[in-house]
C-alpha cells in the first residue's frame, strides 16, 4: 500500500489522470492538482480553513437559480472573468475591447425599432445612444444584431425587481443595424450600483472592507456573421468607481463621454421637451468566429 509524503501526494494524484482520454481535459486537471496543492502547502492550510471553504462554495451553488448566477459573481470578483477574457483576446488588432458579460445578460432582448425608448416606463434623465458596426477597416456591417442592457437609475437590473415577472424587461433590447451599420436607441441614464451582496460573495465583499460597485455602464453584445462575438460595456466618463470596479471590468478605451445637451430635437429628427445625453460609440469587429453566449433564461428553459 502506497504512503504517500505531501510531494509525493502531488505527483500520485497527477498520475491518476494520466489515462483521461481528452488531452485538453487531461492537462486541465493535472494543472488544478498543482496549483491546488501548492496553495494548500503554501498557506498549511488548517481543517478549519478547509471547512469554511467547503461551506462558502456550497452556499454559493445554492445561491443559485436560473437567474441567479453566485459562481459566475465569484469568478467576476476574484478577477477570473477579467483573465479569462485577456488571455483569450490578446490582439484585439485595433477591435473593440471586450469585457465581463455580467450575470444580468438574463434574456427576453425583443427586437425593437431604430429610435425606441427601451426605457419609457422607468423615471431618470433621458439619453439618445447612437451607435454604429463595422469591420476593423471602418466598413459599415449591415444586418447584424446588437443585444443592449443596462440598470435604472437606481441601479437595478430589471431582472433584479419583482416587477419583471409581470412587466417584463425595460433598459434590455435587441437592435439589427442598418445598411450603414448604424442603431440607434432612446433610454435613461445608468448609475454606478452595487453587485448583489445577499449572498456569500456578497459577505466575502464585505468582510474583507471591499466596496461593491460597478461605475455607471451600459452593456452591448454585438454578433456579426463571421467575427468574434463582441461582449463588451460603454462606461460614463467622470464616473467615480471607474478606477475601482469591483470586478476589474474597465478598460479605457471604453470609457465615453455623455454629451449634455439641451437641443430641442434629437438626432433622429424627433423632438424632446427636456434636457437630455448624448453617447456616440462604434464598435470595431474582429474576423473570426465564435458563439455568443446564451442568456440564462434559455439555458434554464433548455435544460427543463
Ligand atoms: C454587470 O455589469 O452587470 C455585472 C458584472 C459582473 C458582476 C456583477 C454585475
Ligand atoms: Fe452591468
Amino acid at each position: 500500500m502506497p504512503q504517500f509524503t505531501e510531494t509525493e501526494l502531488t505527483a500520485a494524484v497527477i498520475r491518476s489522470f494520466e489515462d483521461t482520454p481528452d488531452p485538453r481535459a487531461k492537462f486541465l486537471l493535472q494543472e488544478l492538482v498543482k496549483s491546488l496543492h501548492e496553495y494548500v502547502r503554501k498557506t498549511d492550510l488548517t481543517f478549519e480553513e478547509w471547512e469554511y471553504a467547503i461551506d462558502f462554495l456550497t452556499r454559493t451553488g445554492q445561491k443559485c437559480t436560473p437567474i441567479r448566477q453566485e459562481f459566475i459573481l465569484l469568478s467576476d470578483v476574484m478577477g477570473v472573468s477579467m483573465l479569462v477574457d485577456a488571455v483569450n483576446h490578446r490582439d484585439r488588432g485595433g477591435a473593440t475591447e471586450t469585457t465581463v458579460l455580467g450575470p444580468f445578460y438574463v434574456g427576453e432582448h425583443k427586437v425593437m425599432p431604430h429610435g425606441a425608448d427601451i426605457s419609457a416606463t422607468l423615471p431618470g434623465e433621458r439619453m439618445f445612444v447612437q451607435s454604429r458596426v463595422t469591420d476593423l477597416k471602418h466598413k459599415p456591417l449591415a444586418g447584424v444584431p446588437v443585444d443592449v442592457w443596462h440598470a435604472d437609475d437606481e441601479g437595478y437590473y430589471d431582472s433584479q425587481k419583482t416587477s419583471y415577472a409581470t412587466q417584463g424587461p425595460t433598459s434590455r433590447a435587441r437592435f439589427v443595424t442598418d445598411a450603414d451599420g448604424r442603431f440607434f436607441f432612446r433610454t435613461i441614464l445608468p448609475c454606478s450600483y452595487p453587485i448583489p451582496t445577499d449572498g456569500p460573495v456578497g459577505e466575502m465583499i464585505v468582510q474583507t472592507r471591499r466596496h461593491a460597485m460597478r461605475p455607471a455602464h451600459v452593456h452591448f453584445l454585438v454578433d456579426a456573421p463571421g467575427y468574434q462575438p463582441l461582449i463588451t460595456h460603454v462606461f460614463m466618463a467622470g464616473d467615480k468607481y471607474l478606477d475601482s470596479d469591483v470586478v476589474f471590468g474597465v478598460k479605457d478605451e471604453l470609457v465615453a463621454s455623455i454629451q449634455k445637451r439641451s437641443d430641442a430635437v434629437m438626432p433622429d429628427g424627433k423632438p424632446t421637451a427636456e434636457p437630455w445625453h448624448l453617447m456616440t460609440y462604434e464598435f470595431r469587429m474582429k474576423p473570426g468566429e465564435g458563439s455568443a453566449p446564451k442568456p440564462m433564461m434559455a439555458n434554464a428553459t433548455e435544460a427543463a
